[in-house]
């Protein structure tokens, strides 16, 4: 069965559904505030800070360490020398420590999926954790001297690192986790009837398609706001969220845009959502591109 028949299989096994939702609805009531909104810790584990995800940035860490473990043991072995042996163990410790972090971030970012996404990344991080406890275990061969066992049960989780890679780069790429869910099509340059005036009233939070873009259109003490409507984390729709404090809040998990120029006030999302020139001209709400010249 080839690899990718095989992330096909797992995405088809929904007795995966009960454990992953277990361990999602923990990680949940670790980062999640009372009112249900992220913690602090929460973003900071999302990446809000940085703009994009943290977890794929750390990743790097243990496959790149363990990738140097891998080189350098086998050096050792082809040469039967033992002066690769600190380097491949400071390698496989400094793995170990980017594993942490790794599974500390991807635990935050995976506790938002649902179905495929879900049972997915449960496999991903339960290989992991067996690479993990592999490694963990060579090294403690290796500082008790059965260096030769230790050699093989890295490599062993070595494979297990390849195929939960495999995975994971499936996550971001073919499940579009970690990605912007902003739709590509951009608003045209030219003013675009929106909405007639009269029908946002204040307070209302609606969604219009102009030009093949979900636009949000709401009214706010008097002003009208107009951004993306689809939420950059999940695709959430933010027509049926509400607004606090000049920031529309996502329904699906609560990440906050600032109404007037689409930026972050809290995640999970770690994308700002676009918003767009608006002005109301004989009885219309008109919007277009922004940066537009008169
Ligand atoms: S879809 Fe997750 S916060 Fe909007």
């Amino acid at each position: 069965m080839e690899l990718l028949e095989t992330m096909n299989a797992i995405e088809d096994q929904e007795w995966l559904e009960a454990p992953s939702e277990t361990v999602a609805g923990a990680v949940s009531k670790i980062l999640t505030q009372p009112g249900g909104q992220p913690t602090p810790l929460s973003d900071f584990l999302n990446g809000v800070w940085l703009g994009h995800p943290l977890h794929p940035m750390l990743t790097d860490i243990p496959v790149g360490a363990w990738t140097m473990t891998l080189t350098l043991d086998g050096l050792g072995t082809i040469s039967r020398r033992s002066r690769f042996n600190a380097g491949a163990d400071t390698a496989l410790a400094v793995g170990l420590l980017g594993a942490l972090a790794s599974a500390v971030t991807g635990a935050a970012q995976w506790q938002y999926t649902v179905g495929r996404q879900r049972r997915l990344g449960f496999t991903h991080a339960a290989l992991n954790i067996i690479a993990t406890g592999l490694y963990s275990a060579s090294l403690l061969c290796r500082l008790r001297g059965r260096r030769g066992v230790g050699k093989a049960i890295a490599a062993l989780g070595y494979s297990m690192v390849v195929v939960s890679g495999y995975i994971g780069g499936g996550l971001v790429y073919g499940e579009r986790l970690g990605v912007t869910h902003i739709p590509e099509q951009e608003l045209p340059d030219t003013w675009q009837h929106a909405i007639a005036d009269d029908e946002l009233h204040e307070g209302d939070l609606k969604r219009v398609t102009i030009a093949d873009v979900p636009v949000l259109v709401t009214r706010q003490q008097g002003l009208v706001y107009t951004l993306a409507a689809t939420c950059s984390h999940l695709g959430g729709p933010l027509a049926e969220g509400k607004v606090e404090n000049g920031c529309v809040v996502c329904p699906w998990h609560g990440s906050r845009f600032r109404l007037n120029d689409g930026r972050i006030v809290n995640g999970p999302a770690t994308f700002p959502q676009p918003v767009y020139e608006t002005r109301v001209r004989d009885g219309k709400i008109e919007i277009r591109a922004m940066g537009q010249e008169q």
